[in-house]
């Protein structure tokens, strides 16, 4: 059995959790929310940094065998210095879903929402210089998802509105691909899916996070899986939020399990 750290600023990276235990669910789970620091969307990459090398060593401390850092905006602000700093330990970081989308897309244009943070960061920027020749990238900040989902409103009306303001200029300009660049927005996804309307795919690179978690696990010889599976939540703030959003991904984790 592993022992699988995961941290987000938030709650957001429970959409990861709900893939892992798809194709690990034999192992044992902590999970760090940094809620008393989120959102991380605006934060400089040193105090990213700073909070990836604090939860880090809380991970560690509680035997973890592997980070995920399930938070686009940590990735691209604090996993190259969290490699560098603990260079024995497998780091596994959110990849932006732009190949797929890329592959994917009928119209040639793809839109991606993320955060500012993970917008700037060099590996987006990389990544979208791969693809642009090809097709059209437009990109806006979810502003306002973030802090939906920490207070647990995923639908009605004000999660349409807020939702809409960052969609339709996506959808205005042909979008028919829509990348979830941050682990928060899955849990937005029915109403994105809504707005966006039936022509329209979206991406969110989660399973795709965990089956490199995996292939990364055998590739450091951890033993994996003949369980008990367990988890621990943890939060640097409020627990209620991780709760509510927690009772909602459990479900997979107790069917696996059971
Ligand atoms: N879940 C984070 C991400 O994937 C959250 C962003 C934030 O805290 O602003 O980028």
């Amino acid at each position: 059995m592993a022992t699988i750290g995961i941290f987000d600023s938030g709650s957001g990276g429970l959409s990861v959790y709900r893939e892992l235990v798809k194709v690990l669910p034999q192992e044992r789970y902590l999970y760090f929310s940094d809620n008393a620091h989120c959102p991380y969307g605006e934060k400089t990459p040193e105090y990213i940094q700073d909070r990836g090398r604090a939860i880090t060593d809380i991970l560690l401390g509680m035997g973890a065998d592997i980070i995920v850092v399930a938070c686009n905006t940590a990735t691209a602000a604090a996993i190259a210095t969290l490699r560098a700093e603990y260079p024995h330990v497998p780091f596994v970081g959110m990849e932006p879903a732009v190949k797929p989308a890329a592959l994917g897309t009928q119209t040639g244009v793809i839109g991606v929402l993320a955060t500012a943070g993970t917008l700037k960061g060099s590996k987006y920027l990389n990544t979208r210089g791969q693809y642009e020749d090809n097709v059209t990238i437009v990109e806006h900040v979810g502003q306002g998802f973030v802090e939906l989902v920490e207070n647990g409103i995923l639908d009605g009306p004000e999660a349409e509105s807020t939702v809409r303001a960052s969609l339709q200029p996506l959808l205005n300009v042909g979008a028919d691909t829509i990348v979830l660049g941050c682990t928060h927005y899955p849990f937005l996804r029915p109403v994105i899916e809504r707005l966006a309307g039936p022509g329209v795919q979206v991406i969110d690179p989660a399973p795709a996070v965990a089956r490199q978690t995996l292939r990364v696990l055998q590739e450091h010889g951890v033993t994996i899986g003949k369980g008990p599976f367990s988890v621990d939540l943890y939060a640097s703030g409020d627990l209620s939020a991780l709760g509510r959003i927690y009772a909602l991904v459990s479900d997979a984790a107790q069917h696996i399990d059971s």
